[in-house]
Parts: C-alpha cells; sequence; structure tokens
C-alpha cells in the first residue's frame, strides 16, 4: 500500500496556465512566441526563426487559463479534491523580465507569495519547477539561449533569489522541466535558434551542458540556503523497448535509453557516462568545460529523480522498424503493436511505468517522484454540462496499480502529480482541444470560452483515491 505521507497531488506549469503573459511587469518568454497549430506552431518548434518577428493572429499562452486571476478559486477545487501536492512552476521573466537584470521584478515575486501562501493554507506542498520551457525570450535575443555561457550566472541569480525569498514556504524544487527536451525540441528547451549552425549536436549538447552546470549549481545554491530543500531533476523518462528480440534491436533501445539517461546520469550520479565519449564522437562533437565544471557536477547531485511519464517508447533497426514511426511526438518511437494509441498519437503502456521506474531506481537508487503523468483527450460536455471521462479514470487507475506494482518491488516513491488536473494549453500543439484535466475549462481552440470551471467525473474519482491513501481506485 501507499505510505501515509505519500504525495498524491497535481501538476501544471506557469506558461500553459497563467495568461497576464505581460502583467505586472513580465517579461515575454520563449512559449510565449509559439502560436496555436494553426499558426504553424509544429513547424516553430523546430525552426522557430521565420517566425520571430511576425504577429500572428493567436498565442494561446497569453491568456492560457486565466490561472493568474484565478488561483484562488483553482487552488480551492484542488483542495476539496484532497491534494497534498501542488506541482508548478516558476515563469523565470515574471521574476527577472529580460533574463539578465539585477534586480528581481518585485510583483512577480508578489504573484508567487500569495500562491504558496494560499497552498500552505490548504495544508498542500507546493513543488517548484524553476524553468518549465520558458527561458526569457530577452536572453534569446541577447545571448543565443542557452548556447552562451553567461545565462548559467543569470540562472543561478534567478534560483537564488527564489530559493531566499521561499524558505520555510517551498522545499521541493525541480531545476528543468524534462531537461532531455533539449535533443528533442531544442528552441523550448533551450530558446536555441540554430538554422546556420554548421553543428546542430555540437549547439544543443553545449547548452544541455550549461543546463546541466546550472541544475547542479541551483542544486548547491538550494542546499546552502536551506538544508531542508530537497532538489530534483526531471526527466520526460519512459524506457526503449526492442522492437524485436534481434540484437541489434536490443542495441538500438540501449543507445535510445543512453540519450535521455545522459542527463539525468549527469544530475544524479555527477559526472559523465562513459558511453557519452562515443555519443558526442559520432556526433563530431566536442563540449566546450571550464575548469571546475567536473567538481560542480559531482559535489551537486540531486536529491530524487523527478520524471514525466506518458508512454514507453520502442526502438528497432530493420526496414520493419523503419516503417512503422509513431508521428506527433516529440519524442522519436516507433509503433508498438500491443498498445492502445491516442489520437494524438501517444501509446498508452500502463505497465511500462512499473518498467520505467524499476529502471530509473535500479540505475540511481535515489526516490523518485512521477511529477507527471496523464491522459490527453478530446472531452465532450454532455448538454448538461457534465463530462463523464470513465476513459480517464481507467487511463489513471491502470497507472496507479502499476506504479503500486513498482513500489512493492522496493522502489520508494515519493508521490503521484498527475499532470493537467485544470485543463490547460498543450506544450506541443498549443491546443485546448487536448485535455488532461480532472476539471473542465471552458475555453477552446479558437481562444473563445467563458474560462468557468467545472468538475470532470474523474474529479470525484481522484478525491476518492486519495482519501482512501489509493485503495479505493
Ligand atoms: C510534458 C510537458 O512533456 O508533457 C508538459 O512537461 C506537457 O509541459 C505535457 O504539457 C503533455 O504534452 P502536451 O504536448 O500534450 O501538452
Amino acid at each position: 500500500m501507499f505510505p501515509r505521507d505519500f504525495m498524491w497531488g497535481a501538476a501544471m506549469a506557469a506558461n500553459q496556465c497563467e495568461g497576464a503573459y505581460l502583467e505586472d511587469g513580465k517579461g515575454l518568454s520563449i512559449a510565449d512566441l509559439l502560436p496555436d497549430a494553426a499558426g504553424g506552431r509544429w513547424d516553430m518548434l523546430y525552426h522557430p526563426e521565420p517566425y520571430l518577428d511576425k504577429k500572428l493572429p493567436y498565442y494561446p499562452s497569453h491568456e492560457a487559463i486565466d490561472f493568474y486571476h484565478r488561483y484562488k478559486e483553482d487552488i480551492r477545487m484542488l483542495a476539496d479534491m484532497g491534494i497534498r501536492a501542488f506541482r508548478t512552476s516558476v515563469s523565470w521573466p515574471r521574476i527577472f523580465p529580460q533574463g539578465d537584470e539585477t534586480e528581481p521584478n518585485e510583483s512577480g515575486l508578489g504573484f508567487y507569495d500569495r500562491l504558496f501562501e494560499e497552498c500552505r493554507r490548504y495544508g498542500i506542498e507546493p513543488v517548484v519547477t524553476l524553468c518549465h520551457f520558458d527561458t526569457p525570450y530577452g536572453l534569446v535575443r541577447r545571448y543565443g539561449g542557452w548556447k552562451d555561457r553567461r545565462v548559467v550566472d543569470f540562472y543561478c541569480r534567478y534560483c537564488r533569489v527564489l530559493f531566499e525569498r521561499y524558505k520555510g514556504l517551498v522545499r521541493y524544487w525541480m531545476t528543468f522541466n524534462e531537461i532531455n527536451m533539449m535533443t528533442h525540441i531544442p528552441f523550448l528547451g533551450g530558446g536555441l535558434l540554430l538554422d546556420g549552425e554548421p553543428n546542430r549536436a555540437q549547439a544543443i549538447y553545449q547548452a544541455a551542458h550549461h543546463q546541466l552546470v546550472a541544475s547542479a549549481a541551483a542544486t548547491g545554491i538550494a542546499h546552502e540556503v536551506d538544508g531542508q530543500n530537497q532538489v530534483g531533476c526531471m526527466l520526460a523518462a519512459g524506457s526503449y523497448y526492442p522492437y524485436s528480440c534481434h540484437p541489434e534491436d536490443v542495441m538500438a533501445a540501449v543507445e535510445k535509453n543512453h540519450e535521455n539517461y545522459l542527463f539525468t546520469d549527469v544530475q544524479s550520479r555527477g559526472a559523465y557516462p562513459g558511453y557519452a565519449g562515443r555519443l558526442f564522437e559520432e556526433k563530431g562533437l566536442s563540449l566546450e568545460m571550464e575548469p571546475g565544471d567536473e567538481a560542480l557536477l559531482r559535489e551537486n547531485t540531486v536529491d530524487y529523480i523527478g520524471f514525466s511519464y506518458y508512454s514507453s517508447r520502442l526502438a528497432g533497426t530493420g526496414e520493419e522498424a523503419r516503417k512503422n514511426r509513431v508521428d506527433g511526438n516529440a519524442v522519436d518511437t516507433l509503433r508498438n503493436p500491443y498498445l492502445d494509441i491516442t489520437p494524438w498519437g501517444r501509446q498508452i503502456d500502463p505497465v511500462g511505468l512499473r518498467i520505467t521506474m524499476n529502471d530509473l531506481y535500479d540505475r540511481y537508487q535515489k526516490p523518485l517522484f512521477v511529477v507527471e503523468n496523464g491522459l490527453g483527450c478530446e472531452d465532450k460536455p454532455e448538454a448538461d454540462g457534465t463530462v463523464c471521462d470513465g476513459y480517464r479514470i481507467d487511463y489513471m487507475r491502470d497507472h496507479i496499480v502499476q506504479m503500486r506494482g513498482a513500489m512493492r518491488d522496493g522502489v520508494p516513491c515519493l508521490g503521484y502529480l498527475p499532470w493537467g488536473t485544470i485543463d490547460l494549453i498543450s506544450a506541443g500543439g498549443g491546443e485546448m482541444k487536448k485535455r488532461y484535466g480532472f476539471i473542465y475549462v471552458d475555453k477552446h481552440n479558437d481562444g473563445t470560452g467563458t474560462l468557468e470551471r467545472r468538475k470532470k467525473k474523474s474529479y470525484d474519482w481522484y478525491r476518492k483515491v486519495i482519501a482512501s491513501g489509493g485503495a479505493d481506485l
């Protein structure tokens, strides 16, 4: 069964829920530059350059679900559901509008004072991501984003401000959301503009190195400011399976797993793994390290392994495997014939969560924290407004059962924070139609809607799960 202090909770991110994109002194983040799908969002994720100076019709994050103004109502609804932990992110450009200022924006800090105090009022533990796909755009314009080493210092200044300000209010932190996304969607991961780069991989892994250094430095600062702080990494997880038992397919899966583990190996073990040498050689790159980087990484490893899990992945080498690619995901995967798949290309694999948890714990021997998991799908309200999302309940139940299985395997897990919780803007598609929440928000792909909140059927189900400590699924 689940431990008494297990953190049943909820997860969201500033740029996907807050809106108020220029309010109270906030600067632009890279996420604020992403239009909706009709405006070219997917294309922009991979080739941002042509879009940067255009004024496009609709940017979903500018209003999002207006959490900035409605957070009290939202936290109350989440508290009524019984959650014990609430994951959100701080919007970096709300605190440092351009990213490189020396003094923070007091109004931005004031918002998070109120938000975290509101959580505490209900006995909810805030779990805070320091950077969730929203590097300040000012740092992209002036420095080229995370390609430039100076961004490490700006990030550390920002983190120190938060650790000092929220000492005693926030104890659980994560340095970068899905840090491995840098290799898949480098604009969102690190504000990288890569057109014209002679070696894209060189730029991507150099930027990743800067984030890894920044992550270690921030972990050190967090521990120095408050010994109670717990700092985690955050991996877009989901183990790769081999397409077949052919040794080449098995090796392909090993290599694809390595590409993701590279990040958490550094953050959790404190050094680049052996296979990094081969990977970098094959990609024709060589990392520039500063003296002291290796010691910094070694001495400031994370306290827990935060991760998102939506699906397992599949890798293989043969012609048949190559023909079976799945589109619509930022992460490369093949179609697994044994799994159902959502219209958005996510394969559904609850057992994969147990496998992934075992893999992560065997590798790191640190507590895990499921900080994202959920089903994105179209919810159609009935004539009376109710939303009967039994499919979401089935998905969550099946995943909780497998998480419990992993815990019975001996994997320590701090909590479960399902993604979305309240419908919000999708990071990939920028849409509202793909909904993840237990709470429905009346807002639509074209930007219309009253923003009214309504409980879905899954809301009552999750309340019951929490109240029973995970016994009543
Ligand atoms: C994770 C991100 O990749 O998956 C979230 O951390 C994102 O920001 C979530 O929203 C679901 O992906 P999507 O593209 O369906 O919103």
